[in-house]
Parts: structure tokens; C-alpha cells; sequence
């Protein structure tokens, strides 16, 4: 270690491993690489391989081999003894599994546009008892934990282990002056004469209450600050990294001047409570920092809603394991209680100052969401405007939100007229762009080449639903008026939507003798007589939805009412709004 970095604190293990080749040795693994097989990294192996690359986390010198990743799973401990709480494994087919030969193949390891990264020698080739690893690492086995979920459900059996040498680190074209691998981020900290530095991980946008902490936090160890929050992968549903990375920029100007750094990690986070409490302090330390803030419900992935409806771990048992370990992880923990406002004081405090009586105040995440999807006030004690502001800007309220009106219905049951309708009513308003995508318009421009099994349906539906999907993201209306006649596939839709905006599902409701009885095209008619084959409601089947969000009886009302209906539905679930508020 050069003297000039010799006081900031020592990486995990003593060194800061660096994988990257040499270009010359870079370019030689390159051209060989066309004689061994290639893996198409999965996006948190990207990750993964991002830190291993960058030392990030040193001391690990590639993709672990049995011996380590028992150690791990079950004493988090490296073979070497040294602590480590956290597997990182590369899972591959069990096709790809059995091309390799333990010791001497290679693998070329390369990102989505098929960009190789780095070359894996391998070492060890095993299949792994994921339900075990999941027990072993997070202490449970159920879908709602999104690390135990991942490795038991959505990994690849096999994996392949061994050292890494690197090519290059993943591209990353965002944000590009935030981005400091470990030997950048110490060198800054030498640079700004940084000896103590306590690091705070968030993967949240924040509010008031984490920059009180965190300056708490700072003046309490009197240590510098770095903001280290994750871009890599979060939570399911958390707020896109985007936007976090502008609220947080704009906060730089809430700390004293030349006491606060904000570095975005790259880390696939496995949600795992307590042993990722610990794997993130190891991450820190081989950033440079000295401390690390832990508060309530360290990375914890929530209550178990596949089981028993408790929280995975305790509120502040990521806090106790960490205690227990904090010689051996060598970054000394600053914990923290959950932080709330006080009212009659207008300060932020830990819970546990809290005087019996006293009246503080909170808003949760979801409380947050519903504030902003309805357009309501977000009070100054919670946060600053800048950064509502910069909220707004991502999450419009409903009113500017985009939107898929997906109808329903047997063939003649009056979905396109009704369709039609809207639109001119969306027409009339105005504000927002509109697309109809009517079944037979589908039919013509976007499936032609399809019939009417179930499954070239569900391929038609998919489509419709990838192209709504993909305007309700950019903030227009989308109306579908495909039969749609199998619910699952529906429901499929709506997951594809819902995240971007709102999904409405219109069953038109006309029923079977209805529609053969007024026969508008001829269809049922021409399928009694067996010229149509699979023609929904006689030789095929139609599954009524019970998850429509408005059901219409066209033998009672006219398209223009219908339309009206669906228009009172989007009013009062927020969609349609006076100028824009819900
Ligand atoms: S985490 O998954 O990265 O832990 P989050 O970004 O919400 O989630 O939290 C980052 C860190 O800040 C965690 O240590 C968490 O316990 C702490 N924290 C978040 N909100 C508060 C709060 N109101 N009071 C105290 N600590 C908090």
C-alpha cells in the first residue's frame, strides 16, 4: 500500500483485490476466448461481477467454490476463516453445467449485447441444495422473501466456481461523475484528507428524517459523510435509482460544506436483514469508510405474506448480529432507532427519546405513493420541496398518468363501438395521447400471420398488452378491444400494465344468445355451420372475468352510456382530473 493511502482503513483481508487485466493480457484472453464457451451474464451476476472485478468485495477473487460457499452458508466464514455472510455463486444451466471440465475450461462471461466481461477459470462445478442455501443465508424458504425467492426459484441450479480475470467492468453511461469503484473512492477520500468516514446505505429516496440521521449520525463519530446508495438492484417495487440519484443530489446542500460525498454501488442486494447488514459493512470498508450506519430493519424484505404474515427478522436483530461481529468485520457500527418527527419540538428524534404522550408524526412509503398518485400535499416536515418536486416530476398524480382501458367480450358483444366512443370522449378532453387498438385492427397490422388456438390468442393478447403496455408507460391512453377470452392471460396484461399506470378491465357482458341473435357480421352464423372453426362462445371457450373493474350490459345501456360508465370509473379512481389533480 502507498504511504499515501496507508491511514485509511485496511480492505477486507488486507488487500483491495483488482481483477482487471492488463490490456495486453485483456486483448490475449480476448481472441482465445473464441475456443471456450460463452455465459450471458444474468443481470445481478452483472452486478456481482461488477464488485468482484473492483474489489468491492475483496477478498473474494471470483465466483465461489463449494468449500467457500459452505463456509458461508453456514458458519459465514470463507474457507480461509475469514468472515464473509453472503454467497456469491454463479448459477448456470445444468446444459451449460455439463460442458465443463473442473480445472481446466474457461468461460467467457459476457453482458446482454454479448460485450465479453471477464474469463472464468473453472475450479468446481456442483448442483446446489438452493432450498438449503435459502434456509441457511436468510433463515427462511418463502416466495415473499425476495433473496430466498431468487435463489430457489428464479437462479439456475448448477454452479460454476472459480477465479476471475477481468476485461473490462460493465458500461454504465449514467450519472458517470457518481460512480467511484473502491481504489477511486479511496484515493477521493486521501485527496480530501478523509481519515473517518461512516457510509449510509439506502436503496430509498430521502426525506428529512435520513438526512437528520445521517448528520446525527456524522457529528456523533465525528467522521465524514458518504451517501453510498445501491443502483444495482433493489426491492421489487422500489422507487427506479433515476430518480433516487436526483433527489439525492439535491441534497448535498443540506451538509456543511466539504463534509458529505454521494457515491452510487452497484450491488445486487439480496434483501437479507441481518447478514446483509454485515456484507454491507464489508462492502464499505473495502470503499474506505470506517463506519456504517445501521438503523431499523436493516435491508429487511418485509413481512411474510406467503407464510405467517410476521416480519423475516426482527426490527433490530440486523443490528445485534452486527455487535456480535464487529471485531472481525472491522468497520464499527453507528446504530441508529427509527427516526421520527416530533411535533411540538419540529425536530426529528429516535423513537426510543420519545416521552410517553408525545405526538410525532410519520409517513410510510405507501402513505408516500398514495400522496402522489392523488395529487396531495406532502408536508414540509417530512420533506424538502425540491425533492417532492422531483418526485412529482417521476410519479405524476393518476390524472397525468398513463392508462389501458382493456375491454373484454364474445365477437358482436359491442366492445369496438363502445371503444370508438371513448375515444372520441378522450378525443373531446384532450391532455393525453390516444391509441386504439382494436381486436381486428390487431388482427390486421400487428398478428396477421395468427389464428384462434389458444395459443396463437395468447400470443395476440401478449402483443396487445406489450404495446399498451408500452404507451400507458409514456403517459398516453391505450383502448383494447381484443375477446380476450382466457382470464390468466388477462391477468398477465394487467402485471405488464400496472406497474406504469392504470389498468381498467371492461368486460362487455352481452351474452352469448344476444350476440347470435343480433349476428352484426354474419360470424355466428357462418360458425353453426362449421365454416368457423374455434369461434368463441360456440366452438371455443370464453372464461368470464371476475376481476373487472366495470362490467357493462349493453341489453341495457347504449355505447354512448357505456362509455360514460367507463368515464365515471376513470373519474373516481383518479384518472380523470380538473387539470391534472386527482
Ligand atoms: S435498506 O434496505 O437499504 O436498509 P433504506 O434505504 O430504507 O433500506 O434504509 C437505509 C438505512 O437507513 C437502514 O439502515 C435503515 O435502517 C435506516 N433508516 C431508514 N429510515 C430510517 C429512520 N426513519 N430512522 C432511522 N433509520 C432509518
Amino acid at each position: 500500500m502507498s504511504a499515501s493511502t496507508s491511514h485509511l482503513i485496511a480492505p477486507h483481508g488486507g488487500e483491495l483485490i483488482d481483477l482487471l487485466a492488463a490490456p495486453e493480457k485483456a486483448a490475449e484472453l480476448k481472441a482465445h476466448s473464441r475456443e471456450w464457451p460463452s455465459w450471458d451474464l444474468t443481470a445481478r451476476q452483472i452486478c456481482d461481477l461488477e464488485l468482484l472485478m473492483s474489489g468491492g468485495f475483496s477478498p473474494l477473487r471470483g465466483f465461489m467454490t463449494k468449500a467457500d460457499y459452505e463456509g458461508v452458508c453456514h458458519n459465514m466464514r470463507l474457507a480461509s476463516g475469514i468472515l464473509w455472510p453472503m454467497p456469491i455463486t454463479l448459477d448456470v444451466t445444468e446444459e451449460f453445467a455439463k460442458k465443463l471440465t473442473p480445472g481446466s475450461s474457461k468461460v467467457a462471461l459476457r453482458d446482454a449485447e454479448g460485450v465479453m466481461l471477464a474469463v472464468l477459470h473453472v475450479e468446481e462445478v456442483w448442483q446446489a441444495d438452493r432450498a438449503a442455501e435459502a434456509k441457511a443465508v436468510f433463515n427462511s424458504t418463502s416466495k415473499a422473501h425476495p433473496g430466498a425467492d431468487y435463489t430457489m426459484n428464479k437462479s439456475n441450479p448448477w454452479y460454476v466456481g472459480g477465479r476471475i480475470e477481468g476485461l473490462q467492468s460493465p458500461s454504465h453511461y449514467d450519472f458517470r461523475t457518481l460512480r467511484f469503484t473502491p481504489a477511486e473512492l479511496r484515493a477521493e477520500f486521501v485527496r480530501l484528507g478523509w481519515r473517518r468516514v461512516v457510509a449510509f446505505q439506502t436503496r430509498n429516496p430521502m426525506h428529512r428524517a435520513h438526512v437528520e440521521l445521517t448528520f446525527r449520525a456524522a457529528k456523533q463519530v465525528e467522521a465524514n459523510l458518504l451517501i453510498h446508495p445501491v443502483v444495482g438492484m433493489t426491492k421489487p417495487g422500489d422507487v427506479d435509482y433515476y430518480t433516487r440519484v436526483r433527489c439525492y443530489q439535491l441534497l448535498s446542500s443540506k451538509y456543511p460544506q466539504g463534509t458529505q460525498k454521494l457515491s452510487l454501488l452497484p450491488l445486487a442486494m439480496r434483501m437479507g436483514g441481518p447478514r446483509e447488514a454485515i456484507w454491507h459493512a464489508l462492502i464499505r470498508k473495502n470503499h474506505g469508510c470506517t463506519h456504517l450506519i445501521v438503523g431499523r430493519d436493516h435491508a429487511g424484505p418485509g413481512k411474510d405474506t406467503a407464510g405467517d404474515g410476521k416480519p423475516f427478522y426482527g426490527p433490530y436483530e440486523a443490528q445485534e448480529t452486527f455487535k456480535k461481529h464487529e471485531a472481525d468485520i472491522g468497520v464499527t457500527m453507528v446504530p441508529f432507532s427509527m427516526m421520527v418527527y416530533l411535533e411540538k419540538e419540529d425536530r426529528y428524534v429516535p423513537d426510543d427519546e420519545v416521552k410517553k404522550g408525545d405526538k410525532v408524526l410519520n409517513i410510510s412509503g405507501t402513505e408516500l405513493r398514495d400522496r402522489l398518485n392523488e395529487g396531495r400535499d406532502i408536508p414540509a416536515w417530512f420533506t424538502y420541496p425540491e425533492v417532492v418536486q422531483e418526485l412529482r416530476r417521476s410519479f405524476p398524480p393518476r390524472a397525468k398518468q398513463g392508462v389501458t382501458i382493456f375491454f373484454t367480450g364474445l365477437s358482436g358483444s359491442g366492445k369496438s363501438t363502445i371503444a370508438n366512443v371513448l375515444m372520441t370522449k378522450f378525443l373531446e378532453v384532450g391532455g393525453r395521447p390516444v391509441t386504439l387498438l382494436d381486436g381486428d385492427l390487431v388482427r390486421k397490422h400487428l398478428s396477421s400471420e395468427l389464428g384462434f388456438s389458444k395459443e396463437h390468442r395468447d400470443i395476440n393478447i401478449r402483443r396487445i398488452g406489450y404495446v399498451a403496455s408500452e404507451i400507458t408507460k409514456n403517459g398516453g391512453i391505450a383502448i383494447c378491444a381484443p375477446i380476450a377470452p382466457y382470464d390468466a392471460t388477462r391477468k398477465h396484461v394487467r402485471q405488464m400494465i400496472e406497474p406504469y399506470g392504470g389498468f381498467i378491465l371492461v368486460h362487455i357482458a352481452t351474452t352469448v344468445e344476444v350476440c347470435e341473435q343480433r349476428d352484426r357480421k354474419g360470424l355466428y352464423a357462418k360458425a353453426r355451420a362449421g365454416i368457423l372453426k374455434e369461434f368463441t362462445g360456440i366452438s371455443d371457450p370464453y372464461e368470464d372475468p371476475a376481476d373487472a373493474d366495470v362490467t357493462i350490459n349493453t341489453g341495457e345501456l347504449s355505447a354512448e352510456e357505456a362509455a360514460q360508465e367507463i368515464i365515471l370509473h376513470l373519474e373516481r379512481e383518479g384518472f380523470i382530473g380538473v387539470n391534472g389533480r386527482g
